[in-house]
């Protein structure tokens, strides 16, 4: 088992890596305590050994599974549950589950009672490799993403590999969504990428993947915790790609990766990205889409999503588009372009979206 250590000045938590980590932590962190389990239909229904050996005796609250419930009301329920219960400010709270439990659950624990102690127990690849680290809670509103939240560090964060085999090839390829953003922000996990293409659906190489990238985090959040600067390589690909789930209702994953691949063709036709350095990403986000080869959605419809755009929260109300994009290898920027720019930029580019097939 590793264990990584998170530094911020607002927080600080260990993250253990391992098959063995859940029994190294867990016994020690749930004695002698009040705990709450956050958890969804679906986790709840696969790994019901899991909740009867570490949970048994604990209260928890069980939600409909899916982005679609990460709302105000689905964050009233956690609360009112833990108020029902009777739990103390000195309560603990586990969040069990992939990026849409751990953000609402991390979001619940930041309020409650001005805030408790949690702990993640990502389950998917996507949690694993990003959302559970670096202290990042929130829920959707208004078809905003995430625009209601806090930074609230865990105090540990739980990651087993053996979670991993469950999960299905498209799983798989969201977590590749994160995955691929940190090769585009660290040259080694880069080169991984690069050089084994092949492996993407591999869990040997997913995991290897797993600690590169969440050393990547952990030093990104050190820096910049609260996303005044640093921070802000995180998003890369995000802001086409919460444009592109918000309309399609595809997963955040995917969208990411559509995303990359479209803002890396922006930036190659702005001059900022190195080309022969940005047909390399491309091709890697386009094996990683190819792990489960669908294309669910006609990204050549620009004018269906282009204005959700518009939406995201780094943008200034300036009436241009604020992107993270890549530029050489292991580096990053901020692009700003006029929407008009942006729109018409993205009419030619989405043409040239590959149409994937097995
Ligand atoms: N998932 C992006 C961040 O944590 O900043």
């Amino acid at each position: 088992m590793r264990k990584i250590s998170v530094k911020t000045p607002f927080g600080a938590g260990g993250i253990y890596i391992g098959q063995e980590a859940l029994e190294a932590r867990l016994p020690a962190l749930t004695k002698g305590q009040e705990n709450f389990v956050v958890t969804d239909e679906n986790v709840y229904t696969l790994y019901g050994n899991f909740f009867k050996r570490y949970f048994a005796e604990t209260h928890a609250i069980v939600l409909p599974a899916g982005e679609a419930h990460k709302n105000f009301q689905t964050l009233y329920q956690i609360l009112e549950c833990m108020s029902q219960v009777g739990l103390h400010r000195t309560a603990r709270l586990f969040a069990v589950g992939g990026g849409v439990v751990g953000d609402i659950a991390g979001l619940a624990a930041s309020l409650y009672m001005r805030g408790i102690d949690y702990v993640q127990i990502p389950t998917t690849l996507l949690a694993q490799v990003d959302s559970s680290v670096g202290g990042k809670t929130a829920v959707d509103l208004n078809g905003v993403k995430n625009v209601i939240g806090a930074f609230h560090q865990p105090m540990e964060v739980l990651v087993d590999p053996t979670f991993l085999k469950t999960l299905s090839a498209r799983e798989i390829k969201c977590g590749l969504g994160e995955i691929v953003k940190y090769g585009t922000l660290d040259e080694e996990i880069f080169d991984l990428l690069d050089t084994r293409q092949a492996e993407f659906d591999s869990l040997d190489f997913l995991e290897e993947l797993l600690v590169a990238c969440i050393r990547k985090k952990v030093a990104v959040v050190e820096l910049d915790e609260r996303e005044s600067g640093e921070r802000k390589c995180l998003n890369i690909g995000h802001t086409t790609g919460h444009a592109i789930e918000l309309w399609s209702g595809l997963s955040h994953g995917e969208s990411v990766l559509y995303g990359m691949y479209l803002e890396t063709k922006l930036s190659m036709d702005a001059g900022i990205c190195d080309i022969a350095y940005g047909e390399k990403l491309l091709k890697i986000v386009e094996n990683a889409l190819r792990v489960q080869p669908q294309n669910e959605v006609d990204l050549t419809e620009v004018d269906e999503y282009v204005s959700l755009a518009m939406l995201d929260k780094k943008n200034l109300g300036d009436g241009k588009i604020q992107m993270a994009v890549a530029k050489e290898k292991g580096k990053w920027t901020m692009l700003s372009l006029d929407f008009d720019e942006y729109k018409l930029v993205l009419q030619t580019v989405a043409q040239e979206m590959p149409i994937l097939q097995r």
